[in-house]
């Protein structure tokens, strides 16, 4: 873990007035009408390193008792380096202080760091959503060599 990194950023929840961070959301969603389905009713938390966005985390309620991290991505300078871990530990704080009970996470069959990633971080598999990107992308997605067609949702206890 860079530890300098953290102790230099800050994190926050992005106000209503301010303008999304699309450039970080798009890293982790391929389309921006796929990102605009549920950004507005979401809550979105930044992280800053001297005022520049290099992380977010996004997160939707499902049901009164469980909430979703609908995106996560780390400024493509900033990966490797803890910052991913980071976010999934203070989203599941913030989510319990929410008073939720079940934080949710999906991804694509083929993303294997972020299957290793939730996996190494409580995060079990709860689901796959069969279809979801063939259905809801019009190109198909690969990721490490795999064709991405299933989404694995990914349930941690609060
Ligand atoms: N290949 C394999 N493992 C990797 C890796 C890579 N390229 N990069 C990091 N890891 C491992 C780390 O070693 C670490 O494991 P460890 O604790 O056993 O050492 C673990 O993954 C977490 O790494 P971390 O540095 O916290 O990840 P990160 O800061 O890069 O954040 C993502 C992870 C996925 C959020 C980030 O890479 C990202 O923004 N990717 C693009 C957007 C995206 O795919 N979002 C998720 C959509 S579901």
């Amino acid at each position: 873990m860079h530890a300098d990194i953290l102790q230099q950023s800050s994190l926050r929840e992005l106000r209503d007035d301010e303008e999304k961070p699309y450039e970080l959301l798009l890293l982790a969603d391929e389309k921006r009408e796929a990102i605009q389905q549920y950004i507005h009713d979401a809550k979105i938390y930044i992280l800053e390193k001297d005022a520049e966005k290099i992380a977010v985390f996004v997160l939707q309620e499902v049901t009164t008792m469980s909430v979703e991290i609908k995106n996560i991505a780390v400024a493509e300078a900033y990966q490797g380096k803890g910052i991913g871990k980071y976010l999934l530990r203070e989203a599941a704080q913030i989510a319990r202080e929410m008073g939720y009970e079940d934080l949710l996470i999906g991804t694509a069959n083929g993303s294997i760091m972020q299957i290793y990633l939730y996996q190494k971080e409580g995060f079990e598999i709860a689901g796959i959503r069969k279809n979801f990107f063939t259905d809801n992308y019009p190109k198909p997605i690969y990721e490490n060599g795999i064709h991405c067609k299933h989404m694995i949702v990914f349930q941690k206890k609060l």
